[in-house]
């Protein structure tokens, strides 16, 4: 008999940036890294699994013949459900592959996913869309595993950001070489602080170098060990604003780091360019409201859109600056969220 399952996962800000890896692949980090995970940034993800009628579980080789096992692969939309481009398809095909070997499951996969915000434009949609396809896969197989185990998972994705959306809050992710450690851990709880993410979409189209081509080049910039040494006292001190609720603390370092990740893809071998001249017009306008007493901090990951976060009593003066910038395509206003869930609204 076949099942269905619908995951709804939201999206995350890294704080401490995952940036360059020990494996691409299997996503698994050169340093640890900490995160918001955002509330109205969310893939959906609905999930069918039909037994086959050979009975058999074995598929294409990774990364051979992906469309080898006959899973359909949609996009879910306004108009109806459409196929995804190939290219994507081929990322979601892998993932089922890998989910179908690994639980020895004789089934072929339906999907249907869409995202409530513009993908691949560095909002992290690979983390919220792999975070909930691996939650609705998993379910619609009928397993049901702890949520260190769907970390794991979901960051066998090859989307390491994803290990870190299956939980709700502020969490952080270890870093590797050893990937048996590399699971995500609740740090708060979204009720424990809120903070929210005012974000400056500056464009919305999807970035030219993908992150997992970003994770691969920036290890060959001359900063990039500058970066690593920093890191240890950089990801103390988040831990201790975060435990603390301080963000006079947090902020300042929340930028750097943002910068930092752009730093060391600037500085790469051949380089990767993500900002537009809209992210440094966002990136001025928030030291401008700062000296006018309004405190909020940018970051930025593998793309131009700035995300600026801030305490609640200043998110309306955030979002009416950024607004009124020539630059600002459209603003979204998030915050920290709890998590994801399962959902009856089923795209299939
Ligand atoms: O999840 P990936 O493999 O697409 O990596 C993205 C990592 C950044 O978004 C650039 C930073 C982070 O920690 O989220």
């Amino acid at each position: 008999m076949s099942s269905r399952a619908t995951a709804v996962a939201p999206a995350n800000i890294a704080f401490i940036k995952y940036w360059g890896a020990h494996d691409v692949e299997r996503g698994v980090p050169m340093n640890p890294s900490v995160s918001m995970t955002l509330s109205r940034c969310v893939s959906i993800c609905t999930v069918e699994a039909h037994p086959r009628e050979d009975g058999r579980s074995g598929v294409a080789p990774h990364g051979e013949d992906c469309d080898g096992v006959g899973d359909e692969i949609l996009l879910a939309g306004p108009d109806g459900n459409r196929p995804a481009p190939e290219f994507f398809a081929c990322r979601i095909r892998d993932h089922l592959d890998r989910l179908r070997k690994l639980f020895d499951a004789a089934v072929t996969f339906r999907v249907a996913t869409k995202n409530s915000f513009p993908a691949g434009a560095g909002l992290a949609s690979s983390a919220s869309g792999f975070a909930a396809l691996t939650l609705a896969a998993v379910r619609a197989l009928g397993l049901d595993l702890a949520t260190d185990e769907l970390s794991v998972l979901a960051r066998r994705s090859g989307s390491g950001s994803a290990a870190r959306s299956v939980l709700g809050g502020f969490v952080e992710l270890p870093g590797g070489p050893d990937e048996g450690d590399v699971y995500a851990r609740p740090l708060a709880g979204a009720a424990d602080w809120d903070l929210r993410d005012v974000i400056a979409v500056v464009a919305s189209e999807p970035k030219s170098v993908s992150s997992r081509e970003g994770h691969r080049r920036v290890v060959s910039s001359p900063y990039y060990r500058e970066r690593l040494a920093l890191l240890p006292g950089r990801l103390a001190t988040v831990r201790d604003a975060i435990e603390r609720r301080d963000f006079h603390l947090l902020g300042p370092v929340v930028e750097e780091e943002g910068i930092d990740l752009h730093l060391v893809a600037m500085s790469a071998i051949p380089p990767i360019f993500y900002w537009l001249p809209g992210t440094l017009q966002v990136l001025e306008t928030v030291r401008m409201l700062r000296l006018e007493g309004i405190e909020a901090y940018s970051t930025m990951d593998a793309g131009p859109n700035v995300h600026v976060i801030c305490r609640p009593s200043e998110e309306a003066s955030v979002v009416d600056r950024l607004g009124q910038l020539e630059s600002v395509r459209e603003v979204i206003c998030d915050g920290v969220g709890p998590g994801p869930r399962f959902s009856e609204d089923h795209l299939l």
